[in-house]
């Protein structure tokens, strides 16, 4: 019998599968046993116990959840209570932080690490927003604090611009209107991977000749590229602010300012696919074997 039980949630495309294969393998050889899809979805919770997929989640040793597909209210409902109970990796309260990219800016920027320049206002208030155009001479770009993979970013350089987006942020049920500062860099960017305090890898992507975003699904392209001291320390920070876990921390060069700054750190950074492990991304190793050592330390103790 093993002596330990651990849940886990984990993608499956684009080369998840095999990862969790690999993962379950190695966790198996130090007496950790894994059920898998537990899917927080097809829950049900009475009574003081928590039901998905046939067995009680308050009672495992460690749940692992990294799916990143949108998770649901619900999902995140059940996420933030069985935090109470068993240890998640990633813990919640870190998750949905970073979840919201003006609360992480926000820590960011109060621990002395550089992000865009940001400002959060109430949604009617355009005499703030017409302030700030023209303060950062036309260079703003107004982000939905929960998106990704670059959707709902929009560049305004002008009050025509910005008459545009107003009627539809009224029409949402958003509270908040945040923009950033359009920060001048050569469209590509830094992702640096770390896994409880430990640096694991560093690529970039670059952005489509027609594009300033350089997110895979707006149809940038990956870029093999080597991290500096200083990437890696600026993300080791960042990471360690958010209380993530396991952190994927976004990084552009500002050519204007000359310096490196925060763009987000994101909850559930995912391993290189087959594809990007053809083109010699070759980090998934390293990982699994960076997040099999920290559940096996969290589920013992030691
Ligand atoms: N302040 C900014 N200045 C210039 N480009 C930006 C800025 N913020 C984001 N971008 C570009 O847009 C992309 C998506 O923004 P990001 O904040 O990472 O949101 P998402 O969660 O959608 O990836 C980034 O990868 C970067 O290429
Ligand atoms: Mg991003």
């Amino acid at each position: 019998m093993p002596t330990h039980r651990i849940g886990m949630w984990m993608y499956q495309n684009g080369g998840g599968d095999v990862i969790q294969n690999s993962m379950i393998a190695k966790l198996q050889e130090r007496d950790i046993s894994v059920i898998t899809d537990l899917n927080l979805r097809n829950a049900t919770a009475t009574n003081g116990s928590t039901y998905c997929g046939g067995i009680i989640m308050e009672e495992l040793d460690l749940f692992f959840t990294y799916n990143a597909g949108q998770q649901t209210q619900y999902q995140l409902y059940l996420y933030e209570t069985l935090d109470r109970y068993i240890p998640i990796i990633n813990n919640y309260s870190s998750f949905s932080l970073t979840e919201d990219k003006f609360k992480t800016a926000h820590l960011l920027q109060r621990n002395g690490i550089i992000t865009p320049e940001y400002e959060l206002c109430h949604r009617n208030d355009v005499h703030t927003l017409r302030r700030i155009l023209k303060e950062w001479g036309g260079k703003i770009i107004y982000k939905p604090t929960d998106g990704w993979g670059g959707m709902g970013l929009v560049k305004i350089e002008d009050d025509a611009a910005l008459d545009m987006l107003i009627p539809f942020i009224k029409h949402t049920d958003l509270r908040h209107f945040y923009v950033e500062r359009f920060i001048d860099y050569d469209n590509t960017d830094f992702r640096v991977d770390i896994v409880d305090g430990e640096f694991i890898s560093c690529y970039g992507r670059k952005a489509p000749p027609d594009d300033w975003k350089t997110n895979i699904t707006s149809g940038g392209t990956l870029l093999l590229r080597e991290p500096t001291d200083e990437l890696i320390s600026l993300a080791k920070k960042a990471a360690k602010l958010t209380g993530l876990e396991l952190a994927g921390v976004d990084m552009i060069y500002d050519q204007e300012r000359e310096q490196y700054v925060v763009l987000e750190v994101n909850g559930i950074p995912a391993f290189a696919t087959p594809d990007q492990e053809q083109l010699g991304l070759n980090f998934n190793d390293k990982k699994i074997n960076a997040i099999v050592n920290l559940i096996e330390k969290r589920v013992t103790g030691k």
